[in-house]
């Protein structure tokens, strides 16, 4: 398999890197340990498998205290009492893919459902400059956690619209724009140092409700159809232009 695809990977090269550290969610691999250890540290957290895409197998865990935790997968939710009940739970949706275990980043709201951002970034060809050619929010699809829009059947909003609409419209929209902005670029830079022919990433980016930024993921597949789907086709039509140029 690719290592392009290896999340634990691109969370290794991306969370190493001292500019970026703070702003990658602490995520260890799936082990009873680690996974327990996170719940204790963080309270909630999300449990994803290494070779995951389009939000499959994506579990959110909340700890609720008096030994109950809360499962969240999908659009279902369910209360479990236990640690041990708990875990063979979580184990039996696993089965044998490999998983990772990463602290919840509690996103800001629209219409009660969590968001976050795909920024798309890009170089052109012979160029070492890196380009945020497009981005977007995405919000989950009702009674979900994930913002995959094909799998939450989400809705896909232009930025500051999306921001204004949400529980931090409070923040600056552009002091906001400008923090992601320089995440996605750094990003970039370090994930160019180990794929160096590398001209397009497609980051999952998540704010929370302090406003700051967090990569929640790096593609390096990243789907277009997010800015098709947008009735202004500005940012479709620059991403498609840097591809070619
Ligand atoms: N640590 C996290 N905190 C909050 N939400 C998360 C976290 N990890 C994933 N999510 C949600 O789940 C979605 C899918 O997770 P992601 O890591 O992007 O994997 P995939 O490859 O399946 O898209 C994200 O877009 C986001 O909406
Ligand atoms: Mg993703």
């Amino acid at each position: 398999m690719s290592l392009s695809k290896d999340k634990w990977l691109k969370y290794r090269f991306l969370r190493s890197y001292k500019p970026l550290a703070l702003h990658v969610p602490e995520t260890q691999r799936m082990t009873r340990n680690t996974f327990w250890k996170l719940v204790r540290k963080y309270t909630h957290v999300i449990v994803k498998p290494v070779w995951g895409s389009r939000g499959r197998g994506v579990i959110q865990i909340s700890s609720i205290g008096n030994n109950n935790y809360v499962l969240h997968y999908e659009n279902i939710r369910t209360t479990i009492h236990g640690k041990e009940q708990t875990y063979r739970f979580i184990k039996r949706k696993i089965g044998s893919a490999s998983y990772m275990v990463q602290r919840r980043i509690p996103r800001p709201t629209i219409g009660g459902s969590p968001f976050d951002l795909r920024v798309i970034i890009q170089r052109k060809r012979n160029s070492a400059k890196w380009v945020v050619t497009g981005k977007v929010a995405k919000v989950a699809g009702r009674g979900y956690i994930v913002s995959n829009h094909e799998r939450s059947k989400g809705s896909l909003l232009p930025v500051p619209i999306a921001l204004h609409r949400s529980t931090i419209r409070h923040y600056s929209t552009q002091h906001l724009l400008s923090k992601i902005q320089r995440v996605s670029i750094l990003s970039s830079k370090r994930l160019a140092s180990y794929f160096p022919r590398h001209r397009i990433y497609g980051l999952d980016i998540g704010l929370d409700n302090n406003g700051k930024v967090w990569i929640i993921e790096a593609n390096l597949f990243p789907s277009r159809s997010h800015f098709l789907a947008l009735r202004d086709k500005t940012m479709y039509r620059r991403i498609t232009d840097f591809k070619k140029s």
